[in-house]
């Protein structure tokens, strides 16, 4: 556990049922594509293997996971995220464990879970020790992988907002990291990359990164 504060601004915190219902409207082309870009760097595991995701917000990487025969725990700060992931996996039939609570101070033993997933958070932070801590805090809980998004800086749409806050425009509100920062980061907790995936060529910003400790020799 680390001692950092983090206190997130509120509104990107998913505690009434508004913001909610906001985030399950997104396009469905938009979730179609994170949705495939989970699916294919996610590792393959037996059915029956502790998994976390972490922030659940809506509940749809829980609903995911729970499809592949995986045993879900879920967290977010979010009240009403909870409550809406824990009646999600209760409808469709999952027992999962959601809980409510601070991603930078998980309630779980070390290495308490063979995979961790942290989708759409990252960028939300622009300091990168608040990077490090939530990352940490990641690779604590986890025995073997951890997939984190995050915003490359080296994609059109980063390029593209980077140059018009250079020219006077506001800064983009999402945070981009280097793949650079990322791997070091992961490398002090012991785990190396695995594979860096994109959501679609050099277009797209988003890209979702697996990382597995690193065995001792
Ligand atoms: C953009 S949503 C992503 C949710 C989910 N991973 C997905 O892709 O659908 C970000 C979530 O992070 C949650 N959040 C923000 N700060 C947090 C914190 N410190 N601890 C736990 N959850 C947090 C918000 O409540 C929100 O539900």
């Amino acid at each position: 556990m680390n001692n950092l504060s983090t206190a997130p601004s509120r509104e990107r915190v998913k505690s009434d049922p508004q913001s909610v219902a906001a985030y399950r409207r997104r396009k469905p082309a938009k979730h179609r594509a994170e949705m495939a870009l989970v699916a294919r760097t996610m590792p393959v595991l037996p059915a029956g293997e502790r998994v976390l995701d972490a922030p659940c917000g809506a509940g749809r990487l829980s609903l995911w996971m729970g499809r592949q025969g995986w045993r879900v725990s879920a967290t977010d700060l979010g009240a009403a995220a909870v409550e809406h992931t824990r009646a999600l996996m209760a409808e469709k039939g999952f027992d999962a464990e959601v809980v409510e609570g601070d991603i930078f101070h998980m309630p779980w033993a070390d290495r308490h879970f063979r995979a961790v997933v942290c989708f759409r958070l990252l960028h939300h932070f622009a300091d990168a020790d608040t990077r490090r801590a939530l990352v940490t805090e990641l690779a604590r809980v986890s025995s073997e992988h951890v997939l984190i998004s995050y915003l490359t800086p080296w994609s059109l749409t980063g390029v593209r907002r980077w140059l018009r806050w250079r020219l006077g425009g506001r800064r983009h509100r999402q945070n981009h990291t280097r793949q650079a920062e990322l791997v070091a980061d992961m490398a002090t907790q012991g785990f190396t990359l695995v594979r860096d995936a994109s959501q679609g060529g050099c277009f797209h910003a988003l890209r979702l990164a697996h990382f597995a400790r690193t065995p001792r020799k």
